[in-house]
């Protein structure tokens, strides 16, 4: 299994590249499923959920020509299996996107449900429950999802919790149905906006996509486009957060500080300088160690649960002390204990973690539990004294695109071993 060796004490200073979104390019490539002649879609980042997804995509029968700048054309005329095996969606939750376009394009689907994952029991309840509003016959045995419609009608759907996949599985199925659904309580996060942008460059019709109130009215079919992933706003906040935590200085390009203004305001708060330009934001430190700051995590527009954990390790090295709260998962503090490890001083409260900052962390091997957590880790041995061995970082390459060497070329010591 792949590990991190991290030095850390060096000041990250220099610029990079984000890559596209991780959490838009899924559920867009989802969406090929419902066009009927090719699509091509690019600013697909190269992770292994994207692979993950392409082999789940690939498997119904969709056909892939990447070419050298991974650019993705996806053909999906020939779609001949409706099913999302249990092996793949263990693997990656975001497999349940396929349900929505499945059933709305093919009238059957068959998809194995996720299960509890590290960071809690995030059922789909919802989706289940607003495909069924639509008119899907759903019935879950042995741990799969069989829905079958003849076609999907419009329904009014009122989401008891802000969901993002739920609310993109929703939409996607409610651009190929009979008549208008309209989705309440919908997630308003940039990627919803950006997978809604794609469904109308496709010939879908949704207003409202960035409010809580989405309306679709149905199509009888959709074509391929030709559409570019907007950027990775937890990426860009990563960075961004290394920056503030080593006292450098980081200009990250090809991105957008629209889309990223709770953590941004929580940085300046944290005392760093930021400037911003069209596509790309600068960070400096000027050395300095940051101020500890509060955090409450909730949906889009509010601060992301997912870059609660890289927040965390910056409070832990940080002047003063910080107060964290997650709502929006409920096991979702894996990294505190690795955290600790390292020397770092956080006690939890329920869901509320208290973090006294420490003038430095220590090295020690820690093991990554889940995606954002490892992330949390990374960012701490970037300024614990000594080497940190970061273990099963294969959760980093799920949604970091070439970490070590973006932070490498950042001046962070970083190296992978086998
Ligand atoms: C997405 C993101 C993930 C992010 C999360 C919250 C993708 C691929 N993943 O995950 O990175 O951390 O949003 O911003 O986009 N819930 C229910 N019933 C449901 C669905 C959700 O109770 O049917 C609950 C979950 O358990 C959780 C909350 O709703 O407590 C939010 O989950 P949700 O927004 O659905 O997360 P994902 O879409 O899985």
């Amino acid at each position: 299994m792949d590990k991190l060796l991290i030095k850390g004490g060096n000041p990250l200073n220099g610029e990079i590249c984000i890559s596209g979104a991780k959490n838009a390019a899924l559920p867009i490539l989802a969406s090929t499923l419902l066009a009927e002649t090719p699509s091509y879609i690019s600013n697909v980042p190269n992770l292994q959920d994207i692979t993950t997804m392409m082999s789940l995509l690939g498997r119904m029968g969709i056909e892939f020509v990447i070419d050298e700048k991974l650019n993705i054309e996806a053909k999906s005329h020939n779609i001949h299996t409706f099913t999302a095996p249990y092996e793949m969606v263990k693997t990656m939750r975001a497999s349940i996107l396929v349900l929505g376009p499945l059933v709305a394009r093919f009238g059957q689907a068959y998809v194995s449900l996720p299960g509890g994952c590290a960071i809690g029991a995030r059922p789909v309840n919802l989706h289940i429950e607003g495909l069924t509003a639509m008119g899907a016959d759903i019935n879950v045995e042995g741990g799969y999802i069989t829905a079958q419609a003849k076609r999907l009608h419009g329904a009014t759907i009122m989401m008891d919790i802000v969901t993002v996949t739920g609310t993109e599985n929703l939409m996607m199925a409610a651009s190929l149905a009979d008549g208008v659904t309209t989705l309440e309580n919908a997630a308003r996060e940039p990627e919803v906006v950006d997978l809604a942008n794609c469904l109308k460059s496709m010939g879908a019709h949704i207003e409202g996509a960035g409010t809580s109130t989405i309306r679709i009215e149905g199509v009888e079919k959709l074509s391929g486009t030709d559409y570019s992933v907007l950027p990775d706003r937890i990426e860009t906040g990563t960075y961004l957060v290394a920056a503030t935590m080593t006292g450098g200085k980081v200009k990250v390009k090809n991105t957008d500080a629209n889309l990223l203004d709770a953590v941004l305001l929580k940085l300046l708060e944290a005392g760093a300088t930021i400037t911003r330009g069209n596509d790309w934001i600068e960070l400096d430190m000027q050395g300095r160690r940051p101020r500890a700051v509060n955090i409450h995590t909730s949906p889009y527009p509010a601060f992301p649960t997912d870059m609660q954990a890289q927040l965390t390790a910056m409070n832990a090295i940080a002047e003063g002390v910080g107060m964290l709260t997650e709502t929006v998962f409920e096991n979702r503090f894996m990294h505190i204990s690795e955290l600790q490890r390292m020397g770092a001083e956080i006690r939890l409260e329920g869901n509320t973690a208290i973090i006294n900052g420490v003038e430095r962390l220590q090295a020690a091997p820690v093991m990554a539990t889940d995606l954002r957590a490892s992330a949390g880790l990374v960012l701490a041995s970037l300024v614990a004294e000594g080497e940190t061995l970061v273990d099963r970082i294969y959760h980093i390459d799920r949604g970091y695109e070439r970490i070590e060497e973006k932070l490498t070329q950042l001046g962070a010591e970083i190296r992978r071993s086998h």
